[in-house]
């Protein structure tokens, strides 16, 4: 295919999920991200509690409180969900969802996420948190890790021993040894690139399922 032939698909996948996005009230056209995250590995299964890290403006949490919205219909169990998004930028509120306005690195995060959910492990634990790109894909790289580094210590203490845990990575050469310390500590990671990721984006998804204890 021409120059032409893929700069035209180029915009038009972009041009299609913003117009999703749109029509469907998501506030960001990332929701699709999470959408097809989870169309490959159903990691709502089963997820009545979640803590989506870096969740500004919204979309990942409108999308999670569909899926379970879902799981609640199909449960016989009479369960309060519990979901909470943190970030430093404020959200405009949704029902039912909770939200935390805190630096994921701030000390204090842990004992705030142990109080919130009652000192119970969490069903799913989700971040699309990353760093405000400088176009130094080098450095923004090895910033995006520091952010990946601080996840997986909240996931390594507070997720459920089968849960999974999604975090977003920035290709680069600091991705193998995080890769490889996420190993360690998870049976199962995987790396994906969601469709409705932009062409030009090195962005990837880590999903990671079933802590070792
Ligand atoms: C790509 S956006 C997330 C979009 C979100 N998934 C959605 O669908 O609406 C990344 C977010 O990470 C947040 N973020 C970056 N560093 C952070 C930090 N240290 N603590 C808290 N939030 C952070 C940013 O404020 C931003 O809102």
């Amino acid at each position: 295919m021409n120059y032409m032939g893929k700069k035209w698909i180029k915009e038009h996948k972009k041009e299609h999920y913003y117009k999703n996005a749109k029509r469907h009230g998501y506030r960001a056209r990332s929701a699709y991200k999470l959408i097809q995250i989870n169309k490959k590995f159903n990691i709502f299964k089963n997820v009545f509690s979640l803590l989506d890290l870096g969740c500004a403006p919204g979309s990942w949490l409108q999308v999670s409180k569909e899926f379970i919205e879902i799981n609640l219909e199909n449960s016989k169990k009479k369960i309060k969900p519990k979901i909470l998004g943190v970030d430093f930028k404020k959200i405009t509120s949704i029902e039912d969802i909770d939200f935390l306005k805190m630096d994921i690195h701030d000390e204090m995060l842990e004992e705030k996420l142990n109080e919130y959910f009652q000192e119970k492990k969490i069903d799913l634990i989700i971040s699309d948190c990353s760093i405000k790109k400088t176009g130094n894909k080098t450095l923004d790289q090895v910033s995006q890790i520091k952010i990946c580094d601080r996840i997986l210590e909240i996931a390594i203490n507070l997720l459920k021993k089968n849960g999974f845990l999604i975090l977003k990575c920035f290709e680069g050469s600091e991705v193998p040894k995080f890769l490889k310390s996420v190993k360690e500590k998870f049976h199962k990671v995987r790396k994906f690139i969601p469709e409705a990721t932009r062409s030009r984006s090195n962005e990837i998804f880590l999903v990671c399922q079933s802590i070792f204890f």
